[in-house]
């Protein structure tokens, strides 16, 4: 099992520096708001490729009037140690990020760090998923699938970029029309690939909901329903091409592109088509969690990897069944597990196996 020995910040947004060694179980950091709980697990985020957890700029991660940042975390994986430096670099003038792997950089390297670590995110806005915006869903689908395929994101980037060009292209009056349609035909091969993702997600949770509800004994008979008028099981590239051509008129008075897996929506029913957005908070709590103990039941006993469980202020709504579905979650696959909350005492249902962390802004 991967995980983290320790780390060590320099000039990294609210701190200075700071050292913390972890343990390879169950680590809290608490304190008060605004003492850099949220920064720490960004941190970690930062120690493979991407923006981090929140998918903030490179500027905004050095901290306030310094020029860089140098982060170092020691990760043990198979009783080999490897130091990840997180770095920032200058390179044609621009800020960027830089990971060195023992000091060495290329893209070797970058693989070896992807293979190394997998996240599982919880943030905040998770528990609203329910009710919150369609892109809050999708963007949940996208990291649980992401977690388990790590070509997944270049595939995402690659659709984004196309549908992007493609927009640019529309509002060109001498746009060449062998391009566009490349760019199109580029659109229909990532975008199908993409539903395909999403739909084997969705059946997956469907799949393992059901068998973990029933382990749980929690009344959730949970279906999901993909909602996106453009898309079926039989959508081919043909189609989709198709239909992309006939949405160029529209498409260029809106400036964007109508169809495709960028508007879809994910609705969750619980019992009969009752809209899990119907559910109570903490009902709805219940279920993230189960979502988030299916995914790590798929990704330790399917995919044979362990993930580092990062999960941001995740004791809100939390009564006895959700607390139990936490410590199920945490206890279970023996996984490194980060979380955060203002106050130690949230967390005292933890064994004695937890580190826990006073954080203070220095
Ligand atoms: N680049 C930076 N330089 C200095 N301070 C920064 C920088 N970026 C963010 N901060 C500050 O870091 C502080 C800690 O932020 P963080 O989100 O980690 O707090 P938190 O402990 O998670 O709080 P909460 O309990 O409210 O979620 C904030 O006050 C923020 O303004
Ligand atoms: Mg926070």
């Amino acid at each position: 099992m991967g995980y983290f020995k320790n780390i060590k910040l320099n000039c990294f947004r609210n701190f200075n520096e700071l050292q913390l060694e972890f343990s390879d179980k169950c680590n809290v950091f608490f304190g008060k708001n605004g003492c850099g709980k949220t920064n720490l697990l960004e941190e970690l985020s930062l120690c493979t490729k991407g923006r981090g957890i929140r998918k903030d700029k490179i500027t905004n991660f050095i901290k306030k009037d310094q020029n860089s940042f140098s982060n170092i975390a020691y990760f043990i994986n198979e009783n080999i140690e490897y130091q990840i430096k997180v770095i920032t670099d200058l390179k044609n003038k621009k800020l960027q990020k830089k990971i060195l792997l023992n000091n060495e950089f290329s893209s070797e390297v970058n693989k070896k760090i992807q293979s190394l670590i997998t996240y599982l995110i919880y943030l905040p806005e998770n528990e609203r998923m329910f009710i919150a915006s369609p892109t809050t869903r999708r963007n949940f689908f996208d990291h649980f699938i992401y977690s388990s395929n790590k070509k997944y994101n270049t595939l995402i980037n690659f659709y984004k970029k196309n549908v992007y060009e493609r927009n640019v292209i529309l509002n060109d009056i001498n746009f060449d029309e062998t391009w566009l349609t490349k760019i199109e035909e580029n659109i229909s091969n990532s975008g199908i690939e993409i539903y395909k993702n999403r739909k084997m997600q969705a059946d997956l949770f469907v799949k393992n909901l059901d068998n973990i509800s029933k382990y749980f004994n929690t009344k959730f008979k949970v279906t999901l329903e993909i909602n996106d008028p453009f898309y079926n099981e039989n959508l081919n590239i043909e189609k989709y091409m198709i239909s992309l051509r006939k949405c160029r008129a529209i498409d260029k008075i809106v400036g964007g592109t109508k169809i495709g897996p960028h508007k879809s929506d994910y609705i969750f029913f619980v019992d009969k088509n009752y809209p899990a957005s119907q559910l109570s908070t903490g009902q709805q709590k219940t279920l993230v969690l189960l979502l988030y103990f299916s995914q790590c039941n798929y990704l330790v006993n399917i995919c044979s990897k362990k993930p580092i469980l990062l999960l941001d202020e995740i004791s809100s709504h939390l009564d006895d069944t959700n607390t139990q579905l936490l410590l199920k979650i945490v206890n279970q696959f023996d996984m490194q597990v980060f979380m955060t909350g203002t106050n130690k005492d949230l967390f005292s249902f933890l064994s004695t196996n937890t580190n826990f962390y006073n954080i203070s802004n220095k």
